[in-house]
């Protein structure tokens, strides 16, 4: 972790706070900690979000409350600097759950959200020197040899954002938001803006926030597969232990977890090598690091 990254979570940490604090919702405090780190570029969403292999940026978010279970998400959206606002946007909005693609970017655009550059020079030559080493392919069978090398060259990436929130009211909230994973084929849409698996909340459970290959996070509904833990009176830490375990053992998938209790407890765990996060909850500062037990 850069400390510049590191000096981001720790404001984004403290807006999301502040706003508890001030006696805002934690819907509040989620988007707000999540725009920030959306707007830095330092991490993989929003304005830093990865390119998809044909160049083009697509991003993913969701939000979720645990009050009366409403949650917005968008999947696949173009041009748009904050998707986490353009998630929630839909929860309030409009009677859906998940809009995608070309009118998920025309709904942001009605709203009038903040636009965001295109790609930069550098960042389409760092993708084409990452097509070059794993070479060009064409055709049915060229699909499949893609994926072979593309599976042998991904490193995890664990730099979705996401944040989970308490507030005075007993609410919890939970969001998340991504450029995806390295060197994806166009269109590809991971675990961030489907519900239950990207993200959950419910105030009878916890709030859930998940990062990591949203492959093997789909296949395990693991944000909901937390909650249903938690519901069932089980701690923070254990419920998300059982359930990244069943990742490594079953899947070999690789991912990490934000978890909020609704009375407070919470954890922060991981089965990849590094996860960055951080929590505060007012007292002295906030805590950030890389790595979790
Ligand atoms: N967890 C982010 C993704 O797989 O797209």
């Amino acid at each position: 972790m850069t400390g510049r990254q590191r000096a981001c979570l720790a404001e984004a940490l403290c807006a999301g706070y502040g706003l508890l604090d001030r006696g805002a919702a934690s819907l509040d405090a989620v988007e707000a900690a999540i725009r920030l780190l959306e707007a830095s570029g330092l991490f993989n969403a929003g304005v830093g979000a990865r390119l998809q292999l044909d160049g083009t940026r697509r991003m993913d978010a969701s939000i979720m409350e645990g009050a009366g279970l409403k949650a917005g998400a968008v999947a696949g959206i173009e041009q748009v600097r904050h998707p986490i606002s353009a998630a929630r946007l839909v929860m309030e909005r409009t009677d859906h759950v998940l809009l995608v693609g070309a009118p998920a970017t025309d709904f942001a655009k009605h709203f009038q959200l903040a636009r965001q550059a295109r790609p930069t020079p550098e960042q389409r030559r760092a993708l084409r020197a990452d097509i070059r080493r794993i070479g060009k392919q064409t055709g049915a069978a060229g699909t499949v040899r893609l994926f072979k090398a593309l599976a042998r060259n991904r490193k995890p990436g664990l730099e979705t954002v996401g944040a989970v929130a308490l507030d005075r009211a007993g609410t919890v909230a939970a969001g998340a938001s991504t450029g995806g994973i390295a060197l994806m084929l166009p269109g590809r849409v991971g675990d961030t803006p489907l519900i239950g698996c990207g993200c959950y909340a419910d105030d009878g459970a916890g709030a859930v926030s998940m990062t990591g290959i949203g492959e093997g996070i789909i296949r395990l509904a693991m944000a909901k597969a937390i909650t249903d833990r938690l519901a069932s009176g089980k701690p923070p830490a254990d419920s998300v232990r059982h359930v990244l375990r069943q990742l490594g053992s079953r899947i070999r998938g690789q991912a990490g977890a934000l978890v909020l209790a609704p009375d407070g407890r919470f954890a922060i765990r991981h089965n990849t090598p590094h996860m960055m996060a951080g929590s505060w909850d007012g007292r002295g500062k906030p805590t950030v690091r890389d790595r979790f037990p």
